[in-house]
Parts: structure tokens; C-alpha cells; sequence
């Protein structure tokens, strides 16, 4: 059964908190622009994110290095004019928050010219500082842990993280010290789906994954996957729910059905 989105109030960090809690799963989706924002929105997606991969999927770059704050600033802007329920996440893109001082800047930029309700950014524990700064001064936080792809040249590549008894150990340290710096928020991506759980039941804060299994509190993929449109080999845990689908409204429909009712992701989905 479908969700009938637009009756409903708009989705809040608060919300979120609400949903782990009731166990509902939160349904997360990229988007770029104002008529894929609209789509996502009529469907229920719960939380939308301008995520810096559109560096690839909009600007054809080889990884999101080169993303800039105008980029996701413009970007964000367009997303936000179709949007009335969901809750507009947007990426800080590479190096805009080096410092707490910069992170600032950058991070009011995104809720002042373009509307954003919460910022993501990637990093560990190095991020404390930067989260506490940012959530001290009113502005929602998602920390990004597990596979960071700003960080593709350090990696040698995209891989599964956490693998190994000490960076698993490692990252629920890290996942806890970001809680309690203040963050709302936790994104795993590309995770094993034991140590997703294991983080999820750890903190008290919403987690949302993306290659991290069936047991965090919310899914995410880009857009442009589970419209089957990225070019090349698609990653391990997405899915194409254009096949079976009469249109793309349907397709993401379909996606939002699936994670609602569980059966996104499966074992094929999974590390
Ligand atoms: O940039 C992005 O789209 C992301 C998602 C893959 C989570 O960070």
C-alpha cells in the first residue's frame, strides 16, 4: 500500500528520532533538481539529500573532489523548491569544513541561501569540534562514517570499511563520540551489516545506511541508481526499480514501498 505523503507534516530531525524509536524505516533518496524533488517528495521519501555525488551524476566528474559550495548551494536551492514534507539534507562538500570557523560559514551558507534543514558531512572522530560547533549554533548535523568517498585517494579506491576487528571497534568508538558531540544523525555507507547493527543499537541518534544492511534505521540511494540510469557497473547495494516499473514515479514509489516494508535491501544488497 502506498503512503499518502502530502497529507502528513513535514518530516523533522525531531521526526526521525521519532520514527527509530517506533520503528518505522526512513526512506532517503538524492535528488538535484526542483522536478525530481517534487517526484520524491509525492512519493513519501522521508528525507531528501543533495548529496556531493552529483559532481558525478550531474557534472560527470570522476569522484566528488572538485564539488564546490556554490555547486551545492545552487543545487540545494532547486531541490528546496519542491519540497513540502520532506527533510532537505545537504552534503558539505570537500574541505568546507576543515575547522569549526569554516564549517560555520559554509554550513550557514546551505541554511541561509538554499534552505537546507540538516548538513552531512563526512569524517570521524577528527570531526568533534566541527560537530559541536555547528549543532551548538542551531544547525543539524548528519556525521558520515564508514566508506567517506572525499576521502577516495587516502582509501586507493571505494570499499567496504570496518571489516577488520580493529577499524569495526574503531568506528562504534567514533559513532558514539559524534553522538555525543551533538550529532542528529548517522550515515553508514558501505559497511558489514554486523557492525551497522551493532553501531545502530549502540546509538540513540537515527542511522541511515547505504550498503550497511537491513538493521539500521533508515536506506539511502542515489537517484540515478534506482532509476537503472549511472552508466557503468552498478554498485553491489543498489537495485534498478525502473524494471517492472511503468515510470519513474512509479519506480520510486516502488523503492519507498520496499524500505518501508522491509523488503529493500535483501542479502544480494549486503556486505
Ligand atoms: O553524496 C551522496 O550522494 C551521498 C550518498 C551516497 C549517501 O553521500
Amino acid at each position: 500500500m502506498s503512503s499518502q505523503p502530502n497529507s502528513a507534516a513535514k518530516v523533522t530531525v525531531r521526526k526521525l528520532l521519532q520514527m527509530k524509536a517506533d520503528k518505522e524505516k526512513i526512506v532517503c533518496l538524492t535528488a538535484y533538481d526542483v522536478s525530481f524533488a517534487k517526484l520524491l517528495d509525492a512519493a513519501g521519501v522521508d528525507v531528501v539529500l543533495v548529496g556531493d555525488s552529483l559532481g558525478m551524476v550531474m557534472q560527470g566528474l570522476d569522484n566528488t573532489l572538485a564539488v564546490t559550495m556554490d555547486d551545492m548551494v545552487y543545487h540545494s536551492r532547486c531541490v528546496a523548491k519542491g519540497l513540502e514534507r520532506a527533510l532537505l539534507m545537504v552534503d558539505m562538500p570537500f574541505m568546507s569544513h576543515i575547522t569549526p570557523q569554516i564549517a560555520l560559514q559554509n554550513a550557514g551558507r546551505l541554511m541561509k541561501e538554499s534552505a537546507a534543514h540538516i548538513v552531512k558531512l563526512e569524517g570521524g572522530s577528527e570531526q568533534q569540534e566541527v560537530v559541536t560547533a555547528l549543532t551548538s549554533n542551531g544547525i543539524p548535523v548528519c556525521a558520515h562514517l564508514g566508506l567517506q568517498p572525499q576521502r577516495v585517494h587516502k582509501l586507493g579506491g571505494y570499499r567496504v570499511q570496518g571489516r577488520e576487528a580493529d577499524r569495526a571497534e574503531r568506528m562504534l568508538k567514533e559513532a558514539s563520540i559524534l553522538e555525543q558531540a551533538g550529532a542528529d544523525v548517522l550515515l553508514l555507507e558501505c559497511v558489514p551489516a554486523a557492525l551497522a547493527t551493532k553501531i545502530t543499537e549502540a546509538v540513540s541518534i537515527p542511522v541511515i545506511g547505504i550498503g550497511a544492511g537491513t538493521d539500521v534505521d533508515g536506506q539511502i540511494l542515489v537517484l540515478q541508481d534506482i532509476l537503472g540510469i549511472t552508466p557503468g557497473r552498478a554498485p553491489k547495494f543498489s537495485k534498478d526499480f525502473m524494471q517492472g516499473a511503468d515510470s519513474i514515479q512509479t519506480a520510486i514509489q516502488n523503492y519507498v514501498d520496499a524500505v518501508k516494508a522491509r523488503t529493500f535491501p535483501q542479502q544480494e544488497h549486503i556486505f
